[in-house]
């Protein structure tokens, strides 16, 4: 039986992967997080390592037992309280940013992208944040110890995303930006940790030349993680199920122009389909590609997806509100639903991610990944969004993270 190794086995991806490794029989899994115990000590067929991937000498030591085959690589650093230390935090920024996207000039664009709090798109390519290093160093640390000269390392899966073609800078920030993007298209310029990364990864190929890597780069991934940053449908579900509990519609906070823009969805298990499929195809040796799967739609529509599998009217605005306004106080409701309910996660940022559904809601422009490159190279899987978030909210209701919607206010 051949090991693979998935690292950062206990986020959005990485649960998911470590989940279809399991059900595809063939492996023996390692589970490696700094929450691996807490999540897998008791998963049969899975081993946890649980280890900082930030600290060389934990991470050789927990692999040293071990001969890995294929490195699924789905961990991620993004710094403390990560994006949302630059979202904004009220209307008021909310209309600041969005005025500074749309009419000011290159200049004064730049300057009101280093004020904190008002301009976190521009904030990955302006300021870095320390990801590059730490990311690097996180993927050094656990390709280091995977590769050598007894070693049996066959391949490599990373994830990026669409921060590597500039997707949260779009047109008005990056004028080579275009949708939908194509893998071949060339790096924005600018900070990246998504570079730092690839490049280790390419660079130490490169040397040792006996193991081959992909990168996939997935738009929005849906599925189920706690404490993730980036965890769009958890979040939704969360926000649809407090605001049906309070008697309140299903306000889409986006603005008109970001409610018609072509949008993505990646599910998390179509994600770790194709990080397996990467191994096994000879064609995606060295090679990236989208993680698209066809699920190509746009707010508007979305929202209807949402209010049908809640069951409320949906509401739509003519000017872009904070979620982090709007959502003031729902911590409260959400803890008394969770005892209500006898629901498992009852901090509400641990599953509702304001600060990225902001992030998400201000872009207004298109945002379509190709899915031509892997269905020339043989994949063909698709997927389709009404379907892909009634999955999801099912399995939250099914592990008790949101309750069933046909309960929610009821006596
Ligand atoms: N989520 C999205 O919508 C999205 C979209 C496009 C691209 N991506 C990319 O896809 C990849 C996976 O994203 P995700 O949303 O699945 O991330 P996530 O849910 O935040 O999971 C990150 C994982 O990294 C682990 N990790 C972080 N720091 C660690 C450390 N020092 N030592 C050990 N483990 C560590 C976390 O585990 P512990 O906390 O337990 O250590 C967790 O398992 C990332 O590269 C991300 O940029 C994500």
């Amino acid at each position: 039986m051949k090991t693979a190794l998935v690292a950062g086995a206990s986020g959005l991806a990485g649960r998911a992967m470590v989940d279809h490794l399991l059900h595809v029989g063939r492996f023996n899994v390692l589970a490696l997080a700094r929450r691996a115990d807490d999540l897998f000590q008791n998963v049969e067929g899975v081993t946890p390592l649980a280890c900082d991937l930030l600290d060389a000498a934990s991470v050789s030591a927990a692999l040293a037992p071990y001969d890995v085959n294929y490195l699924f690589y789905t961990a991620v650093y993004t710094g403390k309280g990560g994006v949302a230390n630059f979202a904004p935090k009220s209307d008021t920024e909310l209309r600041f940013t969005q005025f500074a996207m749309r009419g000011m000039k290159w200049p004064a664009r730049l300057a009101a992208g280093l004020i904190p709090n008002t301009f976190f798109n521009l904030f990955h390519n302006v300021a870095g944040g320390g990801e590059s290093e730490n990311n690097r160093s996180m993927m050094k640390n656990v390709i280091d110890a995977c590769r050598g000269t007894d070693s049996h390392l066959e391949h490599v899966t990373l994830l990026t995303g669409g921060k590597y073609h500039g997707h949260h800078l779009g047109p008005r920030f990056y004028a080579g930006y275009h949708s939908p993007i194509e893998e071949h298209f060339p790096r924005p310029p600018g900070q990246n940790w998504y570079y730092a990364v690839e490049d280790y990864v390419a660079e130490s190929q490169a040397q040792d030349q006996t193991w081959h890597y992909t990168t996939l780069r997935p738009s929005s991934i849906m599925g189920f993680a706690t404490g993730s940053p980036y965890n769009l449908g958890t979040s939704l579900a969360v926000y649809a199920s407090i605001r049906k509990q309070r008697g309140e519609s299903l306000l889409l906070p986006a603005g008109p122009a970001s409610q018609m823009c072509d949008i993505e969805f990646s599910p998390a298990e179509c994600i770790a389909d194709m990080m397996l499929w990467s191994t096994e195809e000879t064609r995606c040796r060295n090679e990236a590609y989208n993680a698209s799967y066809g699920a190509r739609t746009c707010w508007r529509d979305v929202w209807q997806d949402l209010a049908d599998f809640f069951d409320m009217p949906a509401e739509y605005t003519d000017r872009a509100q904070c979620v982090g306004q709007i959502t003031r106080g729902y911590a409260d409701t959400w803890r008394e639903m969770c005892s209500r309910y006898d629901l498992a996660y009852p901090e509400f940022g641990e599953v509702c991610a304001t600060a990225f559904l902001d992030q998400q809601f201000i872009i207004d422009w298109d945002a379509g990944y190709s899915p031509k490159k892997s269905r020339a190279h043989g994949y063909s899987k698709s997927t389709e969004p009404r379907a892909m978030f009634h999955k999801l909210f099912d399995d939250l209701v099914e592990h008790r993270v949101i309750p069933d919607p046909k309960d929610i206010g009821a006596d």
